[in-house]
């Protein structure tokens, strides 16, 4: 049953023994949900990027790609053996920088980008996680002297501190304990920069950063407030910074808030690694980048509790937006949660938590089972939940149990359904990853 040809926006790409991208996924192909004005991921995409305005910025979007593999077979999509549904807006830095050189003579003032794309990931199945969602990513680049620009670092460092002045500042506290450099977790790449190049360039990052942030838990407050009649917020926003490994950057950060009484990470940045600007024909440039998912901060900023609803074409979730307002959502009815438990031995052969790769004996990845329980139920799916797992002392073989919480956002599911697609489930996990059932 498998096919011999996937399509992908109206082009055809034959499938071989790496394809492992369901047409549940194919059918998310160029929707665009960021287009669409009064959709909450477009209205966070234009919050975001008001804050990284032209023309120092261009703000783009990226159409679906495909791309050469570069990751783990477990949690990529692949199309065949050459190609991979995009797994991260990074990506693209390398054209953009491209883009940059390439405009320094028509728009000189275009130094810097944000861009949005449709990202596609293997992953766990809950409320906050989705195989399809977007990340955005940015960057801003300056100039250095093209001979000899560690010589010339002072000019460098006062011209982006220069740029700095620029960003208003704002009043609230930011905790921000370790130095900018750190030279076994955070190394300054000392055959390109200097440790005070790096200093302003971080400092320039971590201010345009925190003003997005700042800008967005603002909204976010505010929708909060009205919603419940409260004057004003009374929680002061708190703000921190927590170093981080990229393999694009160094040094590297993160960005996290304290919202509803938890640290929560909003974003990755740092200083862009030079032998990617070298080899984007821009070697003689320094500078910063960041990304971020637009998911997570759309559900907080219209408290909308479940990922799925994204996606929906339900008139009740969508009516419920506006461009350019930021509002809280009113769930409609939340219907029943249908529990199913399904158990199994591992084959003999199987190690838990390996990678599977093509040919030989396919280790057990959880992102199998993940596939699978989407595959049949789609967005009915609420929740997938491994809640027993043990070893038999005498046999060493490994048992799994799973909880799918089978839950529609739009109906009721009837019990018959429900235990319709969990016989499928339970089946395809035979057929496929040749469990014993127990
Ligand atoms: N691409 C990174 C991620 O997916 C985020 C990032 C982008 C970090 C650019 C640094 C610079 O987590």
């Amino acid at each position: 049953q498998k096919p011999s040809n996937l399509t992908i926006e109206g082009k055809s790409y034959p499938a071989d023994q790496w394809t492992n991208t369901p047409e549940t996924i194919l059918s998310h192909v160029g929707r665009r949900l960021y287009l669409d004005d009064n959709h909450p991921l477009a209205i966070t995409r234009q919050l975001i990027e008001s804050q990284f305005p032209t023309p120092i910025f261009g703000n783009y979007s990226e159409k679906t790609r495909l791309y050469h593999p570069g990751r783990s077979r477990t949690d990529t999509y692949y199309i065949n053996e050459k190609t991979v549904l995009r797994t991260h807006t990074s990506a693209h830095q390398q054209a953009y920088f491209q883009q940059i050189n390439r405009n320094e003579q028509t728009r000189p003032e275009e130094v810097g980008y944000t861009v949005i794309a449709d990202v596609f990931r293997r992953d766990a199945i809950d409320r906050s996680h989705y195989p399809v969602f977007h990340q955005m990513e940015g960057a801003m680049l300056w100039k250095r002297p093209s001979k000899d620009p560690l010589a010339h670092s002072a000019d460098t460092a006062a011209k982006i501190t220069a740029d700095l002045e620029k960003i208003p500042r704002h009043d609230v506290v930011v905790e921000d304990p370790n130095p900018t450099i750190h030279p076994q977790r955070n190394p300054l790449q000392a055959e390109h920069h200097s440790a005070e190049e790096v200093e302003a360039v971080a400092t320039h990052l971590k201010r345009s950063l925190e003003r997005m942030v700042i800008r967005i838990f603002t909204e976010a407050s505010k929708a909060a407030a009205a919603s419940t009649g409260t004057e004003v917020d009374p929680e002061p926003l708190k703000v921190r910074w927590v170093e981080a490994y990229f393999p694009f950057t160094s040094p590297s950060w993160e960005l996290e808030v304290f919202w509803q009484g938890d640290w929560l990470e909003i974003l990755g940045c740092g200083v862009i690694k030079q032998d990617l600007l070298i080899s984007s024909d821009v070697p003689d440039r320094i500078g910063w980048a960041f990304g971020l998912g637009l998911e997570r901060i759309a559900m907080l900023l219209f408290n909308i509790p479940d990922i799925r609803l994204f996606w929906s074409r339900d008139e009740r979730f969508l009516s419920q937006f506006r461009a350019g307002h930021i509002s809280r959502f009113e769930p409609f009815s939340k219907h029943p949660a249908c529990y199913k438990d399904v158990a199994f031995w591992l084959p003999p052969a199987a190690v838990s938590g390996g990678s599977s790769a093509a040919g030989g004996a396919v280790p057990f990845h959880e992102n199998d089972v993940m596939e699978i329980v989407r595959g049949i139920g789609g967005d009915l799916v609420e929740d997938v939940a491994l809640i027993d797992e043990f070893t038999h002392p005498k046999t060493a073989r490994k048992s799994m149990c799973y909880r799918i919480n089978y839950r529609s956002l739009e109906r009721t599911l009837t019990n018959e359904e429900a235990n319709d697609m969990h016989d499928k489930v339970r089946s395809r996990l035979v057929g496929e990853l040749g469990v014993q059932l127990r």
